[in-house]
């Protein structure tokens, strides 16, 4: 039988957070253990070139989240890690996807619309962000991609190109059946689709709300004792409602609920037993990437080897693509 194929990416524009890991990265290595898809983990440089725009910091924080993927446990011998920049089929065929996109279809996405908002200047690789991510799902024929809510849409928008590529160019029906490419799924779990940062908003590199997740005990602490406390209105009953939200990641429901009851009010205990938790948590992730970190030709090694087989993934792909479109 052959295996679904999971993929997911992230990009490499900062240190990761508790948001993106129990969002997104946790389900990773999940369904690494769980053994029953194929994994492709890819790191989106391209993408986030769109917000680093400085030699030695991209090559430092590429690095960094190879680091932070293999030391949350994805293992190079099950699943393939790779760099978005390393297989150029990814922009090859987000060009070929570009002709059959529209700019009003681009314009109702909601990364745009909140960029428009805030008046920024917008650039043309910001603006057609989701069809180069269209690509990177659709060149390995992927079943699943796990991710937090914000990137929902953009799997609808891979499924839509897929969908009218199949029909434009393989004359396949608005199912998609009979196509060169099959339809995603997201794989979204409600109680992580939207983690909290300590202002009680998402968390996000950002907004400066994030927990790291491979904080030192310090960075623990400052992060902890920076939560807004909400001053226990009446319908709150003594809980502070952003520790709370952050602390259920971190124990299971039973113990937390009698951890909240019992300590009603006293907001000093509760985020004492939070900072205690999330180092118990994160000390090992900590020790394990410090670990890592010493030998970073052993980081390139695993990023060339999943580079040869992306590689070999997606030019299979593409050459489908380019007899689909009549250039081959
Ligand atoms: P950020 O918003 O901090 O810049 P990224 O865009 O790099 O995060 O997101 C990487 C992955 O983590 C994506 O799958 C995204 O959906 C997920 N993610 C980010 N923030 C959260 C959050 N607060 N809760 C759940 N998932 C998240
Ligand atoms: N857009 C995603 C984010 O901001 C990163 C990403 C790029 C991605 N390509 C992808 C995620 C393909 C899943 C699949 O987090």
């Amino acid at each position: 039988m052959t295996k679904k194929i999971l993929l997911s990416g992230v990009k490499p524009t900062g240190r990761p957070h508790v948001g993106n890991y129990f969002g997104a990265m946790k389900q990773f290595v999940d369904a690494q253990t769980v053994g029953h898809h194929e994994n492709i983990f890819m790191i989106a440089d391209y993408h986030g070139l769109n917000f680093i725009q400085n030699k030695e910091e991209m090559s430092q924080l590429t690095l960094d989240l190879a680091l932070d993927y293999l030391a949350i446990g994805i293992d190079p011998a099950h699943s393939v890690i790779f760099k978005q920049s390393d297989v150029s089929a990814h922009t090859e065929l987000a060009w070929i996807f570009d002709t059959i996109v529209t700019m009003p279809y681009l314009m109702r996405a909601h990364a745009f619309k909140d960029a428009e908002a805030k008046d920024k200047e917008i650039s043309v690789g910001t603006f057609n962000y989701p069809v180069l991510m269209a690509a990177d799902i659709l060149l390995y024929d992927t079943d699943i991609v796990p991710v937090g809510q914000d990137q929902k849409q953009h799997i609808e928008y891979a499924r839509d190109i897929a969908l009218k590529f199949n029909h434009i160019f393989c004359g396949g029906n608005e199912f998609g059946k009979g196509g060169v490419f099959k339809l995603p799924e997201p794989l979204i779990f409600e109680h992580v689709a939207t983690v909290p940062g300590t202002d009680g908003r998402k968390m996000s590199k950002s907004y400066n709300n994030t927990i790291p997740l491979f904080a030192t005990r310090e960075e623990i602490t400052k992060s902890v004792m920076g939560i807004v406390t909400d001053s226990g209105g009446p319908e709150s009953g003594g809980i502070p409602q952003n520790v709370y939200a952050i602390h259920k990641l971190f124990r299971n429901e039973s113990d937390i609920k009698s951890l909240y009851e019992q300590n009603k009010g006293k907001y000093k205990i509760l985020k004492e037993t939070l900072i205690e938790d999330i180092d118990t948590f994160i000390k090992p992730l900590r020790e394990r990437r410090a670990e890592l970190a010493k030998d970073p030709a052993y980081v390139l090694e695993v990023l060339k080897q999943g580079s040869e087989a992306a590689n070999k993934k997606a030019s299979e792909k593409l050459l489908e693509v380019k007899k689909a479109i009549g250039v081959l």
